[in-house]
């Protein structure tokens, strides 16, 4: 892969040749079915979101290679990337922000590339078959950027901090870092190897597979995200960290690890995030991954994000309450994940809805005070304005979102009665697991759980621009 020399084609010109083909004359060979038709299309399909991911094919695994230089902010990398043509492929996208490519092949064949904005082009030796397994072998190079405030979404992606990396990339920042098919309606196993200064510490996904090597100065760790993850749950976070490994009580491998600024939240991030996953297992159903924990970084974002088997906390102590509502992800969003960003609220009103169960579970508040705390804003309140059950892409994580989703499922769970909702829950994730929800499945499930009708209720808190009667 180091061997392919870079050759850039522009897609107009390509356009225009294919243009001039030979089409005039009854004698003229039957012309080539034009490129166009057998392009993967730039985005996945997600209309609020119409750039995000690509079409004509589906990843398996993401092997990327890191070497990054925090003096530098440099990062050189190759990523190996194995998929499955769902259409025959004359050329294909993948999502990926700044950096200069080094070369790119398709099976090991070089392949040529275009770039217009955030979407790279692959144009294989040969046409791709529908059905098709393919690698695809990227190296770049370059200096990483967050995304910033774009559209509500603060900043996200490969954030820079005083030692290292602060990597976050929700709803689609992984392609600030790797080339991707970046939205969650495509999930894939990943491998890391991750290359820093001696004496700092990388962090990944899943598990590690080798213990941590030092040579030249350098130290290369690997990880494994063996269960299927979309991409803005990445991460490859990386700095000056002091860990804490063990096991949950109930025998899950638990690794904590702190910004030295925050060695205060070691141990009782640790005790909780054990703590939370073995109960939320018990209410959800069995953890779906191989390990737990979190990240104390010292970027202070002021919020978290539910990274598959590591939560990252951005800059602050992180209270019972968060490690609930993160942990709660790794079944809600992580397990069970989103096809289109809308129906956000399966993410974060159920990792909401999870803070009240945790409060309750402790004895700190009843979810009934908490609903009727935030069921007495007055009918002007923004809360009633924004339905929940259709997120907006230019407000994406609205206070709505969450909130009025956590009392979707309160007023669901008052209507139903505990019995019917639990099982809902257990059986929600174990219908889905490792898989892709909709709205319109959770309510059907709903109904045949509890054999009630519930559309009425679903669509006055979910859809309605008001407060829906009591
Ligand atoms: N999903 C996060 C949470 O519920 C919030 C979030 C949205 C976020 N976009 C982000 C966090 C980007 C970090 C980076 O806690
Ligand atoms: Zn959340």
């Amino acid at each position: 892969m180091g061997s392919t020399r870079r050759i850039a084609v522009s897609l107009t010109a390509l356009l225009a040749v294919i243009a001039c083909s030979p089409s005039d004359g009854a004698a003229a060979p039957t012309p080539a079915k034009p490129v166009a038709e057998d392009a993967g299309a730039p985005g996945i399909g997600d209309a609020d979101f119409p750039l995000d991911g690509n079409g004509g094919y589906d990843v398996a695994h993401y092997g990327l290679r890191l070497d990054y230089d925090p003096g530098k902010r440099h990062l050189n990398a190759a990523a190996a990337i194995q998929a499955k043509a769902t259409q025959r492929l004359s050329r294909f996208n993948l999502d990926l922000a700044g950096f200069d490519i080094g070369g790119v092949s398709v099976d090991a064949r070089e392949a040529t590339y275009s770039r217009s904005g955030d979407e790279l082009t692959v144009i294989p030796a040969q046409p791709l078959a529908k059905g098709a397994k393919f690698t695809v072998k990227i190296t770049y190079s370059g200096s990483p950027q967050p995304i910033k405030d774009a559209t509500n979404l603060g900043t996200y992606g490969w954030i820079t901090t005083s030692d290292g990396a602060f990597v976050v990339c929700e709803p689609n920042g992984a392609k600030t870092w790797f080339p991707a098919n970046d939205h969650p309606a495509d999930k894939a196993r990943f491998d890391f190897e991750i290359t820093v200064p001696q004496g700092l510490t990388a962090l990944a996904n899943g598990e590690m597979t080798a213990k941590p090597e030092t040579s030249g100065g350098k130290t290369t760790f690997t990880w494994r995200e063996k269960h299927p993850m979309v991409t803005y749950l990445a991460t490859a976070t990386l700095g000056r960290f002091e860990l804490r490994e063990g096991r949950t009580t109930s025998g899950i491998a638990n690794l904590v690890a702190v910004d030295p600024e925050f060695r205060s939240s070691l141990d009782r991030l640790y005790t909780v995030s054990g703590q939370v996953t073995d109960y939320w297992s018990t209410v959800f159903g069995p953890y779906p991954f191989s390990s737990t924990g979190g990240v104390v970084d010292n970027f202070p974002a002021g919020y978290a994000l539910e990274n598959q088997t590591k939560p990252m906390y951005g800059g602050f102590d992180p209270d019972e309450g968060i490690i609930a509502h993160e942990l709660a992800h790794q079944w809600f969003g992580n397990s069970l994940s989103v096809r289109r960003w809308r129906d956000l609220w399966l993410n974060e009103g159920f990792a909401t809805y999870a803070e009240w169960l945790w409060h309750e579970h402790r004895g700190k508040s009843r979810a009934q005070q908490v609903f009727d705390n935030f069921y007495a804003r007055p009918a002007t309140d923004p809360l009633w304005g924004y339905p929940p059950g259709r997120a907006k892409p230019k407000d994406l994580f609205n206070e709505s979102v969450y909130t009025r989703g956590a009392m979707t499922l309160h007023a669901l769970r008052t209507e139903i009665g505990d019995g019917a909702f639990f099982r809902l829950i257990r059986q929600w994730n174990a219908d889905h697991r490792y898989g892709h929800v909709t709205t319109a499945q959770f309510v059907a499930l709903a109904e045949k759980v509890s054999g009630k009708q519930l559309d009425r209720l679903f669509d006055a808190w979910l859809f309605q621009p008001r407060r829906p009667a009591a």
